[in-house]
């Protein structure tokens, strides 16, 4: 028998992703997802890449009563991926109320239900955004978390606390946390990838868009930092590289292959690219020129960023494969995939 996997924002960005490894690694998937973010027709894509079409509630997750009824209607689900959450640093500053109420009341809804069901574990979707600016790079597990400079961190933040604080309490569940970095590119098939609402925030969605013409150009955020171009750095990792990931922590928490009930990891590649260098990188791998301009450094930027992912290299035995001219002609692909359907 297949095992059963919730995959909370399963229609999402890297829920999408996650759910096409999931189900090609034989795992059966329900997807609950209440579309703010994305549309329905990604199932479509999942469907064309994997051939199943996962099993769609749409829902809000900080419903306690339309949760539960997934879970009642599906018996034996075994572990949970939360995906479903608000990410936007900027909108989190504006509207903090949204970003408190969806995160963490989805995650203590999740929780809650664990038990009653018998789901044994839960991986939850962290960022590297607990670490704050940090003293030192490359960046490991157990470098210190610092105060949150958005709602959205803090809400990442709190998350971990909660499920450290249930798991500790003796609650019969096992979690894995996820600090992702800079998630980035899109599925080589180019049938899923990220679905920006309005005017992209992230850096690779802007780009893309620029090098397609819906942009008139791209703004370098600052060139002044202490970093070898002045341009900030980042650890950008593939989201088919970081699905994959996700499908190990299941497996390790459902295979109790570990004697550990909570454990953190690192998901990054362990390069660290500059803004400049990566927008250098898309041009050489794509052949597509991207008009930039340098801009004034944005507010409440980290300056230098990457992992260390040894951990996740030696305990989970993954480890990110995908070359960034890879990563970028997948999400060049995608963008011009995106732009052949708005035409057709
Ligand atoms: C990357 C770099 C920008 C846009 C944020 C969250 C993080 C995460 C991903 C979840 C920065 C520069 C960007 C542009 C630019 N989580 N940039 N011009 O800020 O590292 O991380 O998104 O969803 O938790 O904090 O990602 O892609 O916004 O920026 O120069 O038009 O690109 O200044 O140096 P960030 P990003």
């Amino acid at each position: 028998m297949k095992k059963r996997i919730l995959v909370t924002g399963g229609t999402g960005y890297i829920g999408s992703h996650t759910t096409v490894e999931l189900q090609n690694a034989g795992y059966d998937v329900v997807i609950i997802d209440n579309l703010s973010n994305s549309h329905e027709g990604v199932l479509d894509g999942i469907e064309g890449i994997t051939g199943i079409r996962p099993k769609f509630y749409k829902g809000d997750c900080t419903d306690y009563k339309t949760l539960e009824k997934v879970f009642e209607e599906n018996p034996g689900i075994e572990g949970i991926i939360n995906f479903a959450a608000s990410k936007a640093v900027g909108e989190s500053i504006e509207k903090p109320l949204l970003y408190y109420r969806n995160n963490l009341v989805t995650l203590i809804n999740l929780l809650d239900l664990m038990p009653k069901y018998g789901v044994k574990g839960i991986v939850f979707s962290s960022s590297c955004t607990v670490y704050g600016e940090p003293d030192v790079n490359p960046i490991d597990e157990t470098a210190p978390v610092k105060q949150a400079t958005s709602p959205y961190g803090a809400t990442k933040q709190m998350s971990e606390e909660i499920i450290t604080d249930f798991v500790r309490s003796g609650a019969p569940i096992k979690s894995i946390l996820l600090r992702y970095f800079n998630p980035v590119g899109a599925h080589p098939t180019a049938l899923i990838g990220e679905l920006p609402n309005g005017v992209p925030q992230n850096l690779i969605p802007y780009l893309t868009q620029t090098a397609a013409g819906i942009r008139e150009k791209l703004t370098v955020f600052g060139d002044d930092y202490p970093t070898p171009d002045g341009s900030c750095i980042r650890d950008f990792i593939d989201v088919v590289d970081l699905a994959k990931a996700h499908v190990v922590a299941m497996e390790r928490m459902l295979e109790n292959k570990s004697e550990e009930k909570l454990e953190i990891f690192n998901l990054g590649t362990g390069n660290g690219l500059s803004v400049l260098q990566l927008i250098d990188a898309f041009q050489r791998a794509t052949g597509v020129k991207v008009n930039y301009i340098i801009g004034p450094r944005r507010e409440g930027d980290i300056e230098k960023i990457w992992a260390d992912p040894k951990k996740a290299n030696t305990v989970l035995g993954w480890k990110a494969q995908v070359p960034i001219e890879e990563t970028m002609r997948n999400a060049w692909k995608w963008q011009v995939s995106l732009t052949e359907k708005k035409e057709k």
